[in-house]
């Protein structure tokens, strides 16, 4: 990443000025690791209370070393690297304090400016952009959906928090791979041959074939009730798939090809894209090797004819690798998968965006990997047991039924996504009726909605979907960012010229004008955090705030009680606040895109 140079050159200054002024305690830690520019740099926080200043060294973890109260060291430190700092000319970082336990650092108000509308005009989409990422790969998997089954509300959180964290990594700079897993094996698909065999026809397959299909298995467990000979034959039929028996396995494939037409039919909906699509069958042929490897650590048990992994000691249930009738489970799938995975890649990180329904499971996939390489003393750079993390996030609450009426009880996403396209074309009809294009921006503006609400809220926390809330243009909603996007983009075309070199910054000043212009200034370090705590939700807030904040800038009334128009007579004060306006522009529109949203410019 570019280095903030603020940042930079104080922690320049703190290093230098820990050399002075504590000697001995320097001497003693040798190579200074402690007190060098890098660890300074890299402790800076942001304080709870912007006034504050832009950001604070904390010095609790030197006060073992030094030997002194935090205090103290804080203000002697905030006078020295102030007096190194201005023997350098930089009187833009405007005042260093110790402050309780901690340096404070302020910026002067018209270099921040300065500095962050140059950089973002010059970088447009590019700012932020960092190179952390540079040559490790992360590997994000998330939708993961089930074929056979219609693509329901249940697997959009997935897909959305996925298809955010991997823009978000690869706007890093990383190697940021998308893999979706569908579910294509499983004693699931003996039933579905069943009763594909008993009640269907051609017709099943025309039309709507995946309701067709899910009458199919609801009748089957309905049957099943009455005639359990019935599961008998769903094991039987699943065990020829197993064998590959020809007309199951053509069966099989026919309902897979259905499947992910469909799905990909909503993921182009969506704009949701994948780097790497395959199944649970895929790693078939590569699961004897994982429980061979098992049985040679001695981790595994045979219990009732049944391949195990304990894991008493961990208080989880045991890992069932293979069943006393030969066939594989879940988790041996994916055991098997992140060898796959690990070998194909090296990754830097693995995660799996899956719902905390399935942290169990994941705790065990990850137990029983770490025994193994335990147990193998796997060299360190080899192991991978410890980059692989289940992302996990709360349930969905769909608060009125209404959707379910038509397809049963399943939400399907597509009857949602469609919902919100045409409630927000009733909106815009209303709003805007002379928009060009109602029927595109409808789109990007309805699915947008539907994005944002899953990422509304951090993700551990569940989401409520209330139609009235994730519609409304007003409040912390998809629309409203959107919204604002647009009316930035008309402020562009009313002003109808370019922004060019020689704005005068220091006609920035008002409170609102500095609060939009930190908030520009986080940016990059908002996105630095967001995939730190893969959690899309810190960008959301991000763009919420500095919308309001440039909205209450927008509205913003002069001692007459007018509103004050952002376009002022005054030719360099409407140069100044147009390019502020491009900046707030540039990062909106950049920061839905890592959310995976659209940003048009009208509405
Ligand atoms: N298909 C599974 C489901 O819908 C999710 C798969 C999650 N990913 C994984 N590697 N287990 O429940």
């Amino acid at each position: 990443m570019e280095k903030d140079n603020y940042r930079m050159a104080f922690a320049e200054a703190a290093a230098a000025a820990f050399r002075e002024l504590y000697p001995e305690a320097f001497a003693r830690v040798g190579d200074a690791e402690v007190f060098s520019t890098e660890t300074v740099y890299s402790s800076l926080e942001k304080p709870k209370d912007p006034r504050m200043g832009r950001f604070a060294l904390p010095v609790f973890r030197f006060v073992r070393l030094l030997e002194e109260k935090p205090p103290v060291i804080a203000a002697r430190l905030a006078d020295k690297a102030g007096e190194v700092l201005r023997a350098g000319n930089r009187s833009d970082i405007a005042e260093v304090t110790g402050t309780g336990g901690f340096v404070n650092v302020r910026i002067n108000a018209g270099s921040l400016a300065r500095q962050t509308i140059t950089t973002i005009l010059e970088q447009g989409h590019a700012y932020g952009s960092s190179e952390v990422g540079h040559d490790k790969t992360v590997l994000v998997e998330y939708s993961s959906p089930n074929i056979a089954k219609p693509f329901g509300v249940g697997h959009l959180r997935t897909t959305v928090i996925g298809n955010s964290l991997r823009r978000i990594f690869k706007k890093l700079g990383y190697t940021s791979i998308g893999i979706n897993y569908p579910g294509d094996w499983g004693t699931q698909f003996g039933k579905m041959i069943v009763a594909c065999k008993r009640w269907g026809s051609e017709e099943t397959f025309r039309g709507d074939a995946i309701s067709n299909l899910l009458d199919l298995y609801v009748r089957f467990h309905k049957e099943v009730e009455t005639a359990p000979e019935l599961d008998d034959e769903a094991r039987e039929a699943f065990r020829r798939l197993e064998d590959g028996e020809p007309e199951a396995t053509a069966l099989w494939q026919r309902l897979k090809d259905i499947s992910l037409a469909e799905f990909d039919r909503i993921y182009s909906l969506m704009g949701v894209t994948f780097d790497s699509v395959y199944g649970e069958s895929f790693l078939n042929d590569k699961m004897e090797a994982v429980i061979d490897r098992l049985e040679a650590a001695g981790l595994t048990r045979v219990s009732e004819g049944a391949l195990v992994v304990d894991l008493k000691d961990k208080n989880l249930p045991p890992a069932l690798l293979r069943k006393a009738d030969g066939a594989t489970l879940y988790i041996t799938r994916d055991l098997a998968g992140a060898f796959y995975r690990w070998e194909k890649y090296r990754f830097h990180e693995s995660v799996y965006v899956v719902g905390s329904a399935q942290s169990d499971h994941f705790k065990q996939m990850l137990l029983v990997l770490h025994m193994l390489e335990e147990t193998e003393k796997v060299p360190q750079e080899d192991r991978m047991a410890d980059k692989i993390k289940h992302i996990d996030f709360g349930w969905v609450r769909f608060g009125q039924k209404t959707m379910s009426t038509r397809r049963g009880n399943i939400i399907y996403l597509e009857d949602v996504i469609n919902k919100a396209v045409s409630l927000i074309k009733e909106i815009i009809l209303e709003k805007n009726p002379d928009l060009g294009n109602i029927d595109r921006v409808a789109h990007q503006v309805g699915v947008g909605a539907v994005l944002f609400s899953q990422m509304s809220v951090r993700r551990q926390k569940d989401v409520q979907f209330v139609w009235d809330e994730v519609l409304n243009f007003e409040g912390e909603t998809g629309p409203y960012l959107q919204y604002t996007h647009a009316r930035l983009c008309s402020l562009g075309r009313k002003y109808g010229k370019d922004v060019v070199p020689g704005i005068d910054f220091e006609l920035l000043n008002g409170d609102e004008e500095r609060r939009i212009i930190e908030y520009l200034a986080d940016f990059p370090s908002t996105i630095v955090d967001a995939a730190r705590n893969y959690e899309p939700n810190i960008i959301v807030q991000y763009l919420a705030s500095l919308a309001a904040s440039f909205n209450s800038f927008y509205q913003r009334r002069d001692k007459n009680g007018r509103i004050e128009k952002i376009l002022a007579d005054d030719e360099s004060l409407a140069a100044a606040r147009m390019a502020l306006v491009t900046a707030v522009r540039s990062v909106i529109s950049e920061g839905l895109l890592l959310l995976g949203m659209e940003a048009p410019e009208e509405m």
